[in-house]
């Protein structure tokens, strides 16, 4: 379908459903288990309600969605989230998610297990473009991996994202049997991940590293207290541990227990954002910049137009539900735009 029929995220996904092979399709589609950790990364968006500001003068709004990410000035609060393997959606690869970030000045964390090596990914930035680059710790041995941090330095990478999830052996689901296994089997001996050896790995490099995966109030406290630059709130986009909260329930726990957090260190969050609503929920709560995964996957089927249109229909959500919400501008912000559902019952 001609891509001016993609209104929504979601669409994407359709599209994607019924045109890659269902094994690619289960492949980026799937959840861990049950899918439950899954489903709730969509679904508890719907557990906050926004309290909405009439009567609020819009005339004069600021529809500037300018963010500063650990001091990169972007245009857009949202980001690109690593995933493997682009090539699986189209030939393009990691090229349509590079293009189609630098138009819209939109941030792209490259992951480790990308279709292209990572120095063509690095090529292929515009000039100025800012890249991260994603490493998990599971496929760090226990050799300090200091070869991988300078290729990812020279390679012009602004920043490594540690996924610290994941720690343990994954089981995916296969809805149909004949599916390849895409579970994941750790070697239990590199499968250590202590907040020592974070330190450790910190040393090697001056680009800073974000612990990627953190999901509870104690977590975000000791990162912080070990000195990571910023956190990456994820559960792995319900990929890992069947059971784990989504994105949104951990920035809640933050924002009760321990709300400090969101001042004194960026914030990222991932899992389930589908709608420009979905964005503004985390923002509310003090989430610096939230990340999407699935959507721009499937977006790139149509390449680096495909990544534009989904970057500008989420631009679109978020700009003109700030309005209804009564925002003059998107600073302006805070936790009392939310609240959450149980609390109204
Ligand atoms: C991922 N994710 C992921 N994360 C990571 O740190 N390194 C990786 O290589 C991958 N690979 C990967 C592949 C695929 C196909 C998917 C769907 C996801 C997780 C990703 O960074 C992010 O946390 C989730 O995708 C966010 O959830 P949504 O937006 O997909 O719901």
């Amino acid at each position: 379908p001609s891509i001016d029929r993609m209104l929504g995220l979601p669409d994407f996904d359709y599209l994607a459903r019924s045109r890659l092979n269902p094994a690619e399709y289960a492949y980026i589609a799937h959840g861990a288990g049950s899918e439950a950790s899954f489903r709730n990364n969509l679904e508890a968006f719907n557990n906050f309600r926004f309290r909405p500001r009439v009567m609020v003068n819009i005339t004069n709004i600021d529809a500037s969605l300018k963010t500063s990410i650990l001091g990169h000035e972007f245009d857009e609060p949202f980001f690109i989230s690593p995933f493997a393997q682009a090539g699986i959606a189209n030939k393009v690869a990691e090229g349509g998610l590079v293009n189609g970030a630098s138009k819209h000045n939109l941030l792209y964390i490259s992951s480790q297990t990308t279709t292209l090596p990572l120095e063509e990914i690095a090529a292929l930035k515009e000039e100025g473009q800012v890249i991260w680059q994603q490493v998990s710790l599971s496929t760090l041995n226990d050799e300090p991996p200091i070869e991988l941090f300078a290729r990812i330095k020279s390679a012009g990478m602004k920043a490594i994202v540690l996924t610290v999830d994941s720690a343990g052996d994954r089981t995916a689901y296969r809805p149909l049997r004949y599916l390849p296994d895409t579970s994941i089997s750790r070697d239990p001996r590199y499968t250590f991940m202590t907040w020592d050896f974070y330190k450790e790995l910190q040393s090697l490099t001056t680009l800073p590293i974000i612990p990627k995966g953190i999901q509870t109030v104690e977590d975000a406290r000791r990162a912080i207290e070990i000195g990571a630059p910023a956190i990456f709130l994820s559960n792995h986009g319900g990929r890992s541990l069947d059971g784990s909260p989504s994105a949104l329930e951990i920035a809640w726990e933050i924002h009760e227990n321990d709300p400090d957090i969101f001042s004194e260190i960026e914030v990222y969050a991932d899992g389930g954002v589908r709608y420009g609503t979905d964005v503004l929920k985390l923002l509310a709560l003090g989430v610096r910049a939230v990340g999407v995964g699935r959507p721009f996957m499937y977006a790139n089927m149509y390449g680096s137009e495909g990544v534009s249109r989904a970057i500008t229909l989420l631009e679109k959500e978020v700009t003109s539900a700030g309005a209804n919400l009564g925002l003059v501008s998107l600073k302006d912000i805070d936790a009392s735009y939310v609240s959450a559902f149980w609390d109204l019952v």
